[in-house]
């Protein structure tokens, strides 16, 4: 495994994230293998929610964790808040970024998240709100650090205007197939190709210019959960690119998907979903790989993409 220094935030952090959202359905034994095979790969962050199986992955998580013989030092926890399954809404009201914080410490049997990020953007959030929810959280030790998920750069503007923390993730869609963090720059002006659309307000350039670390969620997926493109035949093209790096490097098509997400310089976190320890340990192989500047393109472009 690598480790990267999250500026502003957690230090030594895996460059691959253990995904839980799928946590949900296992029982307390494959739960601790899951998180047991991906520690064992290096992997020392976990990736949670309030609303994964409806707060059934956080207490999964909790049960199993005991089974594995960590320590809770050993890893950092992260947990996002905002999407209310039952409601039908997003919350970033004060009140219940506290008492998500709250519920998820309860839930993970923890004293402490090490990074909390706010979910997807609730349409009605006031920024002054969130900066008191923050300060609370920070100076109760009941957050270490600060981040969001699915937002666009002015969103993210408006929330530092308020917010005395840094912000330091924003975890987006990132795969060879739902590429459009990328995409759009390359067809920047295009008439031709849908492309081209500005999806995002170039967000993976805000980023970098501003220091908050891009997490890729999903990032063996296609479409919003569509399933993965691994094996699939509907992207014969690509598994054939896949397959051809992954001879080469001695891995599995899964580890090269995982390491062109690497090999992009804005030193990107892919947060890996799979409950199968056979696919955590293909999907760490990622770093072990290389790619080339030329490998990068072939894969971008078996992907359906061209170039202008
Ligand atoms: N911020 C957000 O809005 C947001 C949204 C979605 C997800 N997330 C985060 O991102 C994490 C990852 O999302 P994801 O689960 O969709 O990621 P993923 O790694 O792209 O997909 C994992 C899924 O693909 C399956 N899969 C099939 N063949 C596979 C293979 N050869 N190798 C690996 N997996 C294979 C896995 O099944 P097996 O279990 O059988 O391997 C699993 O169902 C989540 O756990 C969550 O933490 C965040």
């Amino acid at each position: 495994m690598n480790y990267t220094n999250i500026v502003n935030g957690p230090a030594n952090a895996s460059v691959i994230v253990q995904g839980c959202m799928r946590m949900t359905d296992l029982s307390k034994e494959d739960a601790a293998n899951v998180i047991r095979t991906s520690f064992e790969c290096g992997v020392n962050f976990f990736d949670h929610a309030t609303c994964y199986g409806n707060g059934e992955a956080e207490k999964r998580f909790a049960q199993a964790f005991p089974l594995t013989g960590l320590k809770r030092e050993d890893i950092y926890i992260q947990s996002k808040c905002g999407i209310m399954i039952d409601e039908h809404e997003f919350d970033w009201t004060k009140e219940n970024i506290i008492s998500s914080v709250d519920a998820s410490l309860m839930r993970l049997n923890v004293e402490y998240l090490d990074t909390l990020l706010l979910h997807r953007p609730d349409l009605l959030f006031d920024p002054a709100e969130v900066a008191q929810a923050f300060d609370e959280l920070e100076k109760s030790g009941k957050v270490r650090w600060f981040g969001v998920s699915n937002l666009v750069p002015m969103q993210l503007e408006l929330l530092k205007k308020y917010v005395k923390q840094p912000l330091v993730i924003n975890q987006v869609q990132f795969s060879l197939d739902q590429s459009q963090l990328i995409d759009q720059a390359l067809y920047m002006n295009n008439k031709t190709t849908d492309f081209s659309l500005n999806r995002d307000g170039n967000v993976l350039d805000y980023c970098r210019i501003n220091d908050i670390t891009i997490q890729a969620w999903s990032p063996l997926q296609f479409g919003m959960f569509g399933g993965t493109f691994i094996d699939n035949p509907n992207f014969a093209g690509l598994n054939e690119v896949l397959e051809k790096f992954a001879r080469r490097e001695g891995v599995s098509k899964t580890a090269i998907a995982i390491a062109w997400i690497l090999r992009h310089p804005a030193k990107i976190q892919p947060i890996i979903g799979s409950m199968n320890p056979a696919h955590i340990k293909d999907a760490c192989d990622a770093v072990k790989v290389k790619l080339s500047h030329h490998d990068w393109y072939e894969l971008y472009l078996a992907s359906g993409k061209f170039l202008p």
